[in-house]
C-alpha cells in the first residue's frame, strides 16, 4: 500500500491548462526539460465543473510525444466511464473526485486493474472525514486549494487544515494540492504536509521555464 512506503518524493507537476494548447507537445517538452516530475492534465467535461477542457483523444495524441508521467485530473461526471479510455490513451495516474462516483473503492480497484496509480480528489466543501476507508486504496489524495473548473484562481489557505490532518495520519501518503500555487503558496502548502504540488499559471507565466521554475534540490 503506498502510504506504507516508507519515504516520500516532493514533486512538481506543471498543470498543462495553463500552457498554450496550440502547441501542447512542445509545451510538454519544454516543462520537462525545465525539469517537471510529471504532467498534469486536467480533463473536465462541461458537466461536474462548468469548463470543457480535453479528453483521450488529445492525451493520446500527446503520448506520441512524450514520456512524461501523465497524471489526470478527471474533473468528469461519471469518472468509471473513462478510466479504461484514460488507460489505453497513455494515462498514467486516474484521479477522479469523490463527489463524482457513489462506489470509490470499486473505481479504485478498476483503475489499479488497468495499471494506472489511483488519485482521489476533494473539492473545497467536501470534508476530509469522506475519505474514511478509501485511503488504503489511493496512491494519491488531491486536496483542491480552489474551486475546480478554471486556471488562475486564488489560493484557499483554509484547505491547508486538510492538508495538516491528512500528515498528521499518514506519513508517507502522497498528498497533492491544486490550484493557486505560486513560490509563497507553495511553500505553506509543503509546510502543512503535501508533497505533490500542481501549479498551471504561475509555471506558465514564464517565458524560460527552465530559469525561473524548479530550481529546488532534487531528492
Ligand atoms: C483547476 C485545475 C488546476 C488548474 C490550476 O480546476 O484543476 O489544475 O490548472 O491552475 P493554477 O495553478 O493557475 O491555479
Ligand atoms: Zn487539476
Amino acid at each position: 500500500m503506498p502510504f506504507k512506503k516508507n519515504i516520500i518524493r516532493m514533486e512538481i507537476g506543471p498543470s498543462l491548462l495553463a500552457s498554450d494548447l496550440s502547441n501542447l507537445a512542445s509545451e510538454a517538452e519544454r516543462a520537462v526539460q525545465a525539469g517537471a516530475d510529471y504532467l498534469h492534465i486536467d480533463v473536465m467535461d462541461g458537466h461536474f465543473v462548468p469548463n470543457i477542457t480535453l479528453g483521450p483523444p488529445v492525451i493520446k495524441s500527446l503520448r506520441a510525444h512524450s514520456d512524461a508521467f501523465f497524471d489526470c485530473h478527471m474533473m468528469v461526471a461519471n469518472p468509471e466511464q473513462w478510466a479504461n479510455e484514460i488507460a489505453i490513451s497513455g494515462g498514467n495516474r486516474y484521479t477522479f473526485h469523490l463527489e463524482a462516483t457513489k462506489e470509490p473503492i470499486k473505481l479504485a480497484k478498476q483503475i489499479k486493474n488497468l495499471k494506472m496509480e489511483v488519485g482521489v480528489a476533494l473539492k473545497p466543501a467536501t470534508e476530509i472525514t469522506a475519505l474514511d476507508g478509501l485511503i488504503e486504496h489511493v496512491d494519491l489524495v488531491l486536496i483542491m486549494t480552489v474551486e475546480p473548473g478554471f486556471g488562475g484562481q486564488k489560493f484557499m489557505h483554509q484547505m491547508l487544515s486538510k492538508v495538516e490532518y491528512l500528515r498528521r495520519r499518514y506519513k508517507t501518503l502522497n498528498i497533492q494540492v491544486d490550484g493557486g500555487l505560486n513560490s509563497e503558496t507553495l511553500e505553506k502548502a509543503a509546510k502543512a504536509g503535501a508533497n505533490s504540488i500542481v501549479a498551471g499559471s504561475s509555471v506558465f507565466s514564464y517565458k524560460d521555464l527552465k530559469k525561473n521554475c524548479f530550481t529546488r534540490e532534487k531528492n
